[in-house]
């Protein structure tokens, strides 16, 4: 399958039972055990991301991208902090919630929602964010999301991915970090040395990093930073 094939898959997939499923994580439904764990991992990483978020100095606009938004709750998080957010997801019931999410939450002024792969995306912004998106890209892609991403960040980008180790490897192999009946979307790990090289060959230095491990949920957050 190549990149084309594989992001038509993930749109239809987070368009039809994966927006079900992931809206129910991310949300407040009572969960089963695995999903629990994710839910927990997922408000952990972005806890912390919210913490790494800084606000530029005053007289430089606070502008924002949350890339692959999913239901919002980064980009909500970003605009109660003061950001002007520019929130897009390949799939439109993703990005029709986060768009229903801040005029609910009274921050319908600062956000802006649209459906697109974020490789289509153009502009300038203060601070990227792309959480838990990555992690569904092998290799390849991965490196030229993460470039792509990185051209249209400022100052501040932040990110997840899913790092490669032996035990995850064999997890993996022995059948997914999902049980079959849940599994849709196929985890892809990535080496942190292809991470470092392409900040790096980007104009980025890594700065904050942070594991977080709960359950099912196993990524990694990067706060990275142009180089002045
Ligand atoms: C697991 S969800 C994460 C949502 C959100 N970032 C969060 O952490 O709450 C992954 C999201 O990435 C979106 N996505 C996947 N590939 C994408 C791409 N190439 N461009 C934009 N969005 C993408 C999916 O539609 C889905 O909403």
């Amino acid at each position: 399958m190549d990149t084309a094939q594989h992001k038509a898959r993930l749109r239809q997939y987070f368009n039809g039972i994966g927006f079900e499923r992931w809206s129910a994580i991310y949300g407040q439904a009572q969960l089963s055990g695995v999903r629990r764990s994710i839910r927990e991992g997922h408000t952990t990483m972005l806890g912390v991301a919210e913490q790494w978020a800084e606000l530029p100095p005053a007289g430089t606009p606070a502008t924002a991208l949350d890339a692959g938004c999913g239901t919002g709750l980064f980009t909500l998080a970003l605009a109660r902090r003061g950001f002007h957010v520019s929130a897009s997801d390949l799939a439109p019931q993703m990005a029709e919630a986060t768009a229903r999410a801040a005029l609910d939450a009274g921050l319908g002024d600062r956000v802006t929602s649209r459906v697109s792969d974020l490789e289509e995306l153009a502009g300038r912004y203060h601070l990227v964010a792309c959480f838990d998106v990555l992690i569904h890209y092998s290799s390849e892609p991965f490196v030229q999301m993460l470039r792509h991403l990185a051209s249209l960040c400022e100052n501040t980008l932040l990110f997840t991915y899913a790092p490669y180790s032996p035990l995850l490897a064999a997890l993996h192999r022995v059948g997914g970090f999902f049980p079959h009946s849940q599994r849709r979307t196929e985890i892809q790990m990535i080496r942190d040395r292809t991470v470092r090289a392409t900040l790096a060959d980007c104009g980025f230095t890594m700065g904050r990093t942070q594991r977080v491990s709960r359950g099912f949920y196993h990524v990694t957050l990067v706060q990275a930073r142009r180089h002045a």
